[in-house]
């Protein structure tokens, strides 16, 4: 019965997208941040409350996937009220929920699904699954409402790093990704080895300023002719850098070591992402995960896109890491390109990646 409803409304929103205004509610929970939004259109955000974890998880150095899960489950319901209250609308006036259902920590994730299942099959209302991945890209759709497939997207998030051509609402194709480590999960381990802290990327960004890029800790990128990304290679290398100062009883400057790691990291995104633009003959490369949020990368981007002829996109700080309007915005797009209608038999999909997101 619910499954019949809700195919019913699917298909009617599908058909007249284009006479009506769509509310969707998105759910996002997983890794450290609870949230819900509603989105108007896939590009108006009604309201994005977001309740992060990262004070409680601050103290163990890195997310704890068992504390994240309760955490969300303690939130959850408050966060709704208070994104409903924000957008000015009841449960009644929502078209739509969409939800991440992968990639991210199984338990969290199923916080998110579960409720996102509950709420739509008692309202009787389409449920949309979302690819985080693809809800990171889609944040450049609120932040820049004439932006229209195709592009290219570079996807810098703590479990990601890609370069992918947008080829519709629907279809992506990916040009290439880490090998092994994704940049943020970089920033996070050489932050730990400082013991600057967690999450590594906003202290490193912040210190970096105050330091000199003065070593180079990869001499030759055995990637140099490819669009993969080895971001282990960079880590390690400062970690040796760190042990070897040590054994000869020196300390490092902070600084500049920080500096020195941001160079490089940014320096492949930069190079890796222009390149994919120039060969695909695209002019627009929108940016898009946690590390979007780098200072340094984005001077060095919008300075290469200058060089270029090509415009770089960056979604506001508050879209680049983990929130639920993007979530909303993906699931639209996704609605009114006909696809991503799930069931009540949706479950939280942990590995899901980048793999998934090529086809339909
Ligand atoms: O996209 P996100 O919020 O979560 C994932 O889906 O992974 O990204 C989190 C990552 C973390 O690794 C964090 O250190 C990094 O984004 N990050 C930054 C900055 N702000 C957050 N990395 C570099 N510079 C920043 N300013
Ligand atoms: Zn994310």
């Amino acid at each position: 019965m619910y499954e019949e409803i809700a195919l019913q409304k699917f298909n009617n929103l599908v058909a007249n997208h284009k006479n009506q205004v769509i509310l969707i509610l998105g759910i996002e929970s997983s890794c450290d941040e609870t949230s819900i939004a509603v989105v108007k259109n896939g590009r108006e955000v009604l309201s994005n409350v977001i309740a992060s974890q990262i004070e409680i998880h601050k103290r163990f150095g890195g997310v704890v996937p068992e504390v994240a899960s309760r955490n969300h489950l303690m939130a959850i319901d408050n966060v709704l009220t208070e994104a409903l209250e924000k957008a000015n609308v009841t449960l009644n006036d929502i078209n739509a929920i969409a939800v991440t259902y992968g990639a991210g920590l199984m338990g969290a994730l199923m916080v998110g699904v579960t409720y996102a299942k509950s709420l739509a099959y008692a309202l009787g209302l389409p449920l949309i699954k979302v690819n985080h991945i693809k809800g990171h890209i889609s944040a450049n759709y609120i932040a820049t409402p004439q932006l229209e497939p195709p592009y290219i997207a570079l996807i810098v998030s703590g479990g990601h790093t890609a370069i992918v051509k947008v080829a519709d609402y629907v279809n992506n194709e990916l040009i290439g990704s880490t090998v092994d480590d994704a940049v943020g999960e970089a920033y996070d381990k050489v932050a730990k080895v400082l013991g600057l802290g967690y999450p590594g990327g906003p202290v490193i960004d912040k210190m970096a300023k105050q330091g000199e890029a003065n070593i180079k800790f990869i001499k030759h990128d055995a990637l140099k002719n490819s669009f993969n990304f080895s971001y282990s290679g960079l880590k390690t290398a400062v970690i040796n850098y760190l042990h070897n100062l040590e054994q000869h009883g020196k300390t490092p400057v902070v600084a500049d070591v920080c500096a020195s790691f941001q160079t490089e990291a940014v320096g492949f995104l930069v190079e890796k992402s222009i390149k994919a633009c120039k060969k695909n003959k695209i002019k627009t490369l929108a940016v898009a995960g946690g590390v979007a949020a780098n200072s340094y990368l984005r001077a060095e981007l919008t300075k290469a896109g200058e060089q270029n002829g090509i415009k770089v996109l960056f979604p506001p700080m508050v879209l680049c890491t983990d929130n639920a309007a993007m979530i909303a915005a993906e699931g639209y797009f996704s609605l009114i390109s006909g696809a991503g209608l799930a069931d009540t038999s949706l479950t939280a999909t942990p590995n899901l990646n980048l793999k998934y997101v090529v086809k339909k």
